[in-house]
């Protein structure tokens, strides 16, 4: 792989818990792999008062304590290319500081203006942080380019997602931004669009026509530990659903893109969320549940109500689940199922389609088959694929029963997969902002759940079920399911591990 050309990263939010668990983690892998520019610097800015020797210390700490297979010459190596700057980044006058830094590390060094600013910060900041970026010109790219990257939350509902939006785009361009969601970086996510495309044999019963109905989970067996106070204000809707499971919605049911280019690829993602039909039946097509006291593995877990940060009174959904509709050629009349929640029994992303079954019953069946054809989409952990279908059960007669064939990530053992980081920075470091959310999809994504965030907060009459944590979520979501005998999939750690009701 070509490397990126010189650069300087600067990081806004260097001293918090994502610069140490993710960013220098995934910096220091790219280092290793020989993927980082041949000249270049990270600075880390923040309040803290650090010395660059302070920083420095503190990130091969972390880089020794989150990472793997670590080398403490290769540690020392790349840390030597860590500064920091402190400034209050709120403050348009302390920008001018660190312009003139900026400006003696690229004399030093001999590196142009190329320049990312990433913004590791609280979102009150993302209002700020560009606009004083812009007021001391550093968006400028006469002398090279500069693009900015920003985690999520891009707002907390449509209207402030459009607030924030034209704040933005008033001083830099849609093609600078780069809105990250990690999603998109993993590896099996974006297989989902190699799986599609590549084969011939999937994209033909892709369809309405072989599709019986499309189920998305994104199940997490961890409470919302530290961050109670952020979660407090989000919801699973917010946190998981707007973004990560919308996203992969969007690679599930695209039309193939004309090239894999930016532009073509998030055409396709932004058609698919135009396509979503409103959820107007919100009691219904929409569960919210929140996870209550429970004892797991012989272990007492807290209720989502009697974690830090939380009110006690909490209406917060840690569980959701929705039924919608693409209306479009491809998609009319198929339902899709997506649900995300905290404290299920274990940690599992997947996606599956389910096919039709066939049109007439020849041989004895154990099972309900309507949906016994299923391709299953796993994105962690046990990263691979699996189709389920019938096979005759040796012997007398032709009893059918259901078998598995399966293609695990591990079996690639010659390849390292990368984490999302490390594809999402050296993507954005090399211009590439095919993986990254555009504005209009980050609009349409909040348009599409206004109507359920609306009536989650105004409508007292909408249930908020409570579910023991370790289990599956409230028995209502259940019901969403269409079809005699349609349940949830009931995913284990390992991939080919199902009918059973693991972990607990
Ligand atoms: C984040 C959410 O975006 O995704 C977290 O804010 C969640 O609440 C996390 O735990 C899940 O990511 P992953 O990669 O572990 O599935």
């Amino acid at each position: 792989m070509k490397r990126p050309e010189n650069q300087i990263i600067v990081i806004f939010g260097a001293s918090g818990d994502l610069t140490k668990r993710m960013l220098i983690q995934a910096f220091y892998n790219l280092y290793v792999q020989n993927l980082l520019p041949d000249k270049f610097a990270i600075i880390g800015v923040g309040r803290s008062s650090y010395s660059d020797e302070k920083f420095r210390d503190l990130m091969a700490d972390a880089i020794k304590n989150f990472g793997k297979d670590t080398s403490p010459e290769q540690i020392t190596n790349f840390v030597n290319n860590l500064h920091f700057y402190s400034i209050d980044s709120a403050d348009p006058v302390a920008y001018s500081g660190l312009l003139i830094n900026l400006n003696s590390l690229r004399e030093n060094l001999g590196i142009s203006g190329n320049t990312i600013f990433y913004l590791s910060t609280p979102p009150v900041l993302y209002n700020v942080i560009p606009k004083n970026l812009a007021a001391c010109g550093l968006n400028i790219e006469e002398d090279g380019w500069k693009r900015l990257i920003i985690e999520k939350p891009f707002g907390y509902d449509y209207e402030s997602a459009v607030k924030l939006n034209e704040s933005l785009c008033g001083v830099w361009r849609e093609d600078q931004i780069y809105r990250i969601d990690h999603y998109l970086g993993k590896e099996t996510v974006q297989n989902i669009l190699v799986t599609r495309f590549s084969n011939g044999i999937f994209e033909p019963l892709w369809n309405r026509n072989y599709v019986h109905h499309v189920e998305i989970t994104a199940a997490e067996d961890l409470g919302v530990e530290n961050r109670g106070g952020y979660y407090e204000g989000a919801g699973a809707l917010r946190d998981m659903v707007q973004n990560h499971l919308l996203q992969l919605t969007g690679l599930i049911a695209m039309e193939p893109p004309s090239s894999m280019d930016s532009n073509s690829l998030r055409n396709e993602t932004m058609k698919v969320f135009q396509s979503l039909r409103p959820i107007r039946d919100v009691h219904n097509e929409a569960i919210r549940g929140q996870y209550l006291t429970s004892t797991i593995r012989g272990k007492k877990v807290l209720g989502y109500r009697e974690e830090n940060g939380v009110n006690p009174e909490s209406k917060t959904e840690t569980y959701a689940a929705l039924k919608f509709y693409i209306d479009n050629w491809r998609w009319g009349g198929v339902p899709f199922y997506c649900r995300t929640g905290k404290r299920l029994p274990t940690r599992v992303s997947e996606a599956v389609i389910h096919f039709r079954p066939t049109p007439h019953y020849l041989f004895a069946q154990k099972d309900n088959c309507d949906s016994c054809n299923q391709l299953v989409l796993r994105i962690q952990p046990d990263e691979g694929i699996l189709l389920k279908f019938g096979m005759k059960t040796p012997g007398a007669g032709f009893e059918v029963q259901n078998v598995n064939m399966d293609f695990h990530y591990s079996d690639l053992s010659h390849q390292k997969i990368p984490t999302s980081y490390e594809r999402l920075l050296i993507d954005c470091m090399q211009g590439d902002s095919t993986l990254f959310a555009r504005a209009d999809a980050v609009m349409s994504a909040w348009k599409f759940l206004a109507p359920v965030l609306d009536e989650w907060k105004n409508n007292n009459d909408i249930p908020v079920f409570g579910y023991p944590a370790g289990t599956w979520g409230p028995e209502k979501a259940d019901n969403l399911i269409e079809g005699a005998g349609l349940t949830w999939r009931y995913p284990c750690k390992n991939l080919t591990d199902d009918g059973i009701y693991c972990e607990l």
